[in-house]
């Protein structure tokens, strides 16, 4: 395995840091930070209806962007565009979408039990005022999608589908394509992939979905950006939520008339700065051979971490089936006869190893899964081994 910490400035400027809370957002290379430090110091300018080089140098690499991004999903680069963060994009798209008349009362949707709440609440906010119900895909003992209860709730009154690919408490990886295989061509069908895209290669074609979210600040760039995939025919037919600069081909005084294009979804002014981060976070994984290193060296510290976490489970509830590979490098937990799990959080802190405990932002699948919170530890490309003995040193003093 390589080792990847020397190019991640904050090991460095925080010595014996075990950084363990990659599920939540991961460190910046510096590659990344020169990078845009570069793009600000030598090329920034605002983007669009420009004449000056300076502000054609920076929509050419805001445009770059999104090529690499098309890339890195398999779609047109006209189909990307940006947001804040996952929380603000699906409530943009489901007000969208009951704007535009596709969700209506009587209707209902169907989430999964595993989503994060940026992809329950606006959904259930909404349907306080349109009147759509919400249903609940549930998932059987192994954690994986309960196939008889997806059976017994998809019916014609579905207009539309919306769950993660990798849940962010149980680490599944859920299998979309199944899941598609089932739908009827009429669901609108939203995937929210921030857990996996750090790991597992994306391609929209092959999953068939309406539309895809995901986060950067988790793979390495900047936080404040996201990218979303919009499939073209949706791009057309949805009224944006917002309308301002950049998004309209006309206006007067008493109408309006939006762009047919991805512009539409896009007002003001565009992060451009952080959307070089993407960039060059894309950039700096093509120079780490992307998929083949980054998968293999996590499988290779799943195994290992999965061995230690085995050796234990008769100490503490593990909330994923131990023996699955269909998983990524996050590992969530209780240890058993601990009334305070926060008292755990504290003494990985005081030993200067970061790890996250509560609800994750996943209050239904707990609630499902009867837990009242987990303590999660999460790999990303800069650890190793010898972190992953660190963090069972400090779980064994507190087990035994
Ligand atoms: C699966 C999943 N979806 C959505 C989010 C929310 O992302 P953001 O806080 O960037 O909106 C997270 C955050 O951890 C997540 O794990």
């Amino acid at each position: 395995m390589k080792n990847l910490k020397s190019d991640f400035p904050v090991f460095e400027n925080n010595p014996g840091l075990v950084y363990l809370d990659n599920a939540a957002s991961t460190q910046k290379p510096k590659f990344v930070i020169d990078w845009v430090s570069e793009f600000v110091s030598k090329d920034y300018a605002n983007i669009h209806r420009w004449l000056y080089s300076l502000s054609e140098r920076s929509e050419e690499l805001y445009i770059q962007s999104k090529e690499k991004i098309a890339k890195f999903i398999n779609c047109k680069h006209s189909e990307i565009f940006y947001s804040y963060n996952s929380t603000y994009w699906i409530n943009i798209i489901s007000q969208s979408l009951a704007n535009s008349w596709f969700l209506k009362k009587w209707d209902n949707i169907l989430l999964g039990i595993w989503e994060h709440h940026s992809d329950i609440l606006p959904w259930m906010i909404l349907s306080e005022k349109f009147g759509f119900g919400i249903r609940f895909i549930e998932i059987s003992d192994d954690y994986s999608i309960d196939w008889n209860d997806f059976d017994k709730k998809y019916d014609e009154s579905i207009k539309l589908v919306a769950c993660s690919h990798v849940s962010n408490v149980t680490w599944w990886i859920y299998d979309l394509k199944k899941l598609k295989s089932k739908l009827n061509p009429e669901t609108f069908f939203l995937v929210d992939w921030s857990q996996s895209v750090p790991n597992i290669k994306v391609d929209v074609q092959d999953i068939g979905c309406d539309c895809l979210v995901f986060t950067w600040h988790k793979l390495m760039a900047y936080t404040g950006i996201w990218a979303i995939y919009l499939k073209n025919e949706w791009i057309k037919k949805l009224m944006p939520m917002f309308g301002g600069g950049g998004t309209v081909q006309d206006v007067s005084q008493d109408w309006y008339n939006f762009f047919s294009t991805i512009d539409k979804f896009e007002s003001g002014t565009p992060n451009i700065i952080w959307a070089v981060s993407m960039l060059r976070a894309i950039e700096y994984i093509d120079n780490i051979w992307w998929i083949n290193y980054i998968r293999q060296n996590e499988i290779e510290l799943i195994d290992y971490a999965l061995q230690k976490f085995e050796s234990l489970s008769d100490k503490i509830n593990l909330i994923w089936p131990i023996k699955s590979n269909d998983r990524v490098g996050v590992f969530s937990f209780n240890v058993i006869g601990k009334k305070n799990q926060n008292m755990i959080w504290e003494i990985f802190a005081e030993k200067n190893i970061c790890v996250r405990c509560g609800w994750h932002c996943a209050y239904p699948l707990h609630k499902f899964l009867d837990k009242s919170g987990t303590c999660r530890m999460s790999l990303y490309i800069y650890n190793d081994k010898q972190d992953i003995d660190q963090f069972f040193d400090v779980l064994e003093s507190i087990i035994y």
